[in-house]
């Protein structure tokens, strides 16, 4: 067991899945106290419980203020604090805009970025009281580069970045950081949803070359980078969106330095 987050308690939502569940593991590894949101447990929530007795479960949705405040309410009740938030809960989306409809745009907003308002203002009043605490908003690659078709989610992940970085500017007189982890694509349940169908090979295969990595991301690499700025070890990290992408969204690649015998 390591100890990066020793007597640190941390808030993950979407924690029963993929970046979010990653981020409970690793955290807890680190010595966190766990208070983990999400629509329902599972068994890899069981998991968890099976290697930590500092995790609470808390099921519920997002979109309510209320129950995200019910949330702070429970983890200092608990664990005594609120020292870490991590917002991976979250939903894709696609289409251009005029094939769009009005309730999915509406969905995505709700989930994706007042989801992730929500838990921040839920937060914050505990995080200024203890006048400490780091906010990593999980947004995307795709909040900072817009991408083909992906017109509702890339902006709802463009808003989680840009409120994180006023989060940033208003808190920080507090000792309070937040920053916007913007993952490339990352092998989780939601990817599996969105590209693993028959007809998105092409794309898949597309998306894998224009990863500069040459592979896709893994949860654990969003945890590890995630772990960084909850910790003190990012203590003068503020303001930023820090993307982990494989090098997606570096630059266009042609083949041209393939042509040039680069392999
Ligand atoms: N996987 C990727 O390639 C990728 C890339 C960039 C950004 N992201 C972002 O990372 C975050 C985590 O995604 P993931 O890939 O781990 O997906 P995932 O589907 O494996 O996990 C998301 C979790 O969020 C939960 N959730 C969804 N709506 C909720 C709600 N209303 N209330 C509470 N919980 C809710 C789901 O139940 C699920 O457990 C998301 O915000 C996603 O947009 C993922």
């Amino acid at each position: 067991m390591g100890g990066r987050l020793n007597n640190k308690v941390a808030l993950i939502t979407g924690a029963g899945s993929g970046i979010g569940f990653a981020c409970a593991r690793r955290f807890a590894e680190e010595g966190a106290a766990i208070v983990g949101l999400d629509l329902k447990r599972n068994e890899q929530w069981h998991e968890l419980e099976s290697i930590s007795d500092k995790v609470l479960f808390l099921e519920g949705d997002v979109t309510s203020l209320e129950y995200q405040q019910g949330a702070v309410g429970e983890a200092v009740e608990r664990f005594g604090s609120v020292d870490v938030l991590v917002t991976s809960a979250g939903i894709g989306d696609a289409g251009p805009v005029h094939m769009v409809e009005e309730a999915a745009w509406q969905r995505v907003i709700d989930v994706n970025l007042s989801g992730t308002f929500f838990s921040a203002k839920a937060v914050l009043p505990q995080m200024m009281q203890q006048r400490s605490g780091s906010i990593v908003t999980v947004a995307s690659c795709e909040g900072v580069v817009a991408t083909e078709g992906g017109s509702s989610y890339n902006a709802s992940k463009a808003g989680v970045v840009n409120l994180s970085k006023n989060i940033a500017i208003d808190y920080g007189r507090m000792g309070i950081r937040c920053n916007a982890l913007c993952p490339g694509f990352i092998e989780t349940p939601m990817f599996d949803d969105v590209l693993n169908q028959e007809f998105m090979a092409d794309v898949k295969a597309d998306i894998r070359a224009q990863t500069k990595l040459g592979r896709f991301g893994e949860p654990l690499e969003m945890a590890n980078v995630a772990l960084f700025l909850a910790s003190d070890e990012a203590s003068f990290v503020t303001g930023q969106a820090i993307v982990a992408d494989g090098g997606y969204i570096a630059g266009h690649s042609h083949g041209i330095v393939e042509m040039m015998g680069l392999t």
